[in-house]
């Protein structure tokens, strides 16, 4: 296989190889990472550029004097390696005055805090060259129903959108918002859990335009969904701005896992489906690194992640190409699919007075088996 290179548009959060292993039932394993040594160790292995949190580059409570000198030696490592910063994000998770939420915190103040934090980090990441804001919501929700009444905690949501729409438009920036939808941990229950909650909601806002999405691959699969099918219909309804790849094993806890090192199939597909969309957006990798490595592992995970995707990306054109896959696509007929349901001038009245022999298409075979097969070994490398 190549190597990867920054044409490949593969993104790293600075959080993500920064990650200290510390969970909730263990200390950090690792040391803290400079932001100036990740921008060029992920540099020098082919990455296209760096993510991050205000609180990952500025830590909470930075001085005025302290926070310009962090952005200072950032700025100036990504220009000596050339890295860029696509998308930027705001923590607001951390800190203790976060425990109920942010943007739907039942406090007003910590309600207008988080939009102010979050607007001051926007100036930075415009500054820095990001035209995609995220916003993943980890602490909107709540551990008990009674905690917060879910349909005014939409409200809220809501008008913080509003609110943040209204100050990118008047600033002139040109970036938009991408929300990351994710069923639960930290809390119990987060609000707008899924692809298919988050893009509902963004139709009720003043400026739908400015706000898609980031699907995430492990929290969709953390709520049973199937992610292919979640980003088709991202891709569907032109909302898919971001995406976050890594892994994970089904419902249980955020595994955060490398990216095809979960369910490997999914991964394949979905891989599949972005080629053939042509997403151009970065391929960003939102994961921790085992809590069992040391720092050669921290890197050796980092590549880990792009090469998985090239290889899926080389074994999915592969499979697309051979002969044999486009005759076992005819043979099933996935590809009448394309066709309109109703031919163009027809009406449903003319659907309405068709003859059509129910019992011999009822008999129809569909050779997906066949089909399945024929990708699973490409997926596998026997072709
Ligand atoms: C998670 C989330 C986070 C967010 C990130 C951006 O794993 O729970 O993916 O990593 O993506 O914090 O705000
Ligand atoms: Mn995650
Ligand atoms: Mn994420």
């Amino acid at each position: 296989m190549r190597n990867p290179t920054p044409q490949d548009k593969f993104t790293f959060g600075l959080w993500t190889v920064g990650w200290q292993a510390r969970d909730p039932f263990g200390d950090a394993t690792r040391e803290a990472l400079d932001p100036v040594r990740t921008v060029s160790e992920l540099a020098q292995r082919g990455a296209y550029g760096v993510t991050f949190h205000d609180d990952d580059l500025i830590p909470f409570g930075s001085s005025p004097s302290d926070r310009a000198a962090h952005i200072a030696r950032f700025k100036k490592a990504l220009d000596e390696n050339n890295m860029k910063v696509p998308m930027a994000t705001t923590n607001l998770f951390s800190h203790p005055v976060f425990k109920d939420g942010a943007f739907t915190s039942n406090n007003r103040d910590i309600r207008r805090y988080a939009i102010r934090k979050v607007m001051t980090n926007i100036e930075l990441a415009v500054e820095l060259g990001a035209h995609t804001y995220v916003c993943w919501g980890g602490r909107e929700g709540a551990e008990t129903d009674i905690g917060k009444d879910p349909v005014v905690a939409l409200e809220r949501m809501r008008e913080a959108f509003n609110i943040l729409g209204q100050f990118v438009i008047d600033k002139g920036y040109n970036i938009k918002f991408a929300m990351e939808p994710k069923p639960n941990e930290p809390r119990g229950d987060i609000f707008l859990p899924t692809i298919g909650h988050a893009l509902a909601f963004i139709n009720s806002l003043e400026h739908p335009e400015l706000v898609g999405l980031n699907p995430e691959v492990g929290h969709e699969q953390m709520a049973g969904l199937n992610f292919v099918h979640g980003i088709g219909q991202a891709l569907f309804h032109k909302k898919l701005f971001h995406i976050d790849l890594n892994g994970q094993h089904g419902p249980k806890y955020d595994q955060d896992l490398v990216f095809g090192h979960g369910d490997l199939k999914s991964a394949f597909f979905l891989v599949d489906l972005l080629d053939r969309y042509n997403y151009d957006g970065p391929k960003h990798f939102d994961y921790k690194p085992m809590r069992t490595e040391s720092d050669e592992g921290v890197w050796a995970s980092a590549t880990a992640n792009m090469r998985t995707f090239i290889i899926l990306q080389e074994r999915a054109r592969a499979f697309r190409a051979d002969p044999r896959t486009k005759a076992a696509l005819e043979k099933s007929g996935v590809n009448e699919l394309l066709q309109p349901t109703a031919a163009s001038g027809e009406s449903w009245k003319d659907i309405a007075n068709e003859s059509f022999d129910v019992e011999a298409a009822g008999k129809r075979g569909y050779h997906y088996e066949e089909l399945d097969q024929l990708a699973l070994e490409y997926l596998i490398g026997v072709h």
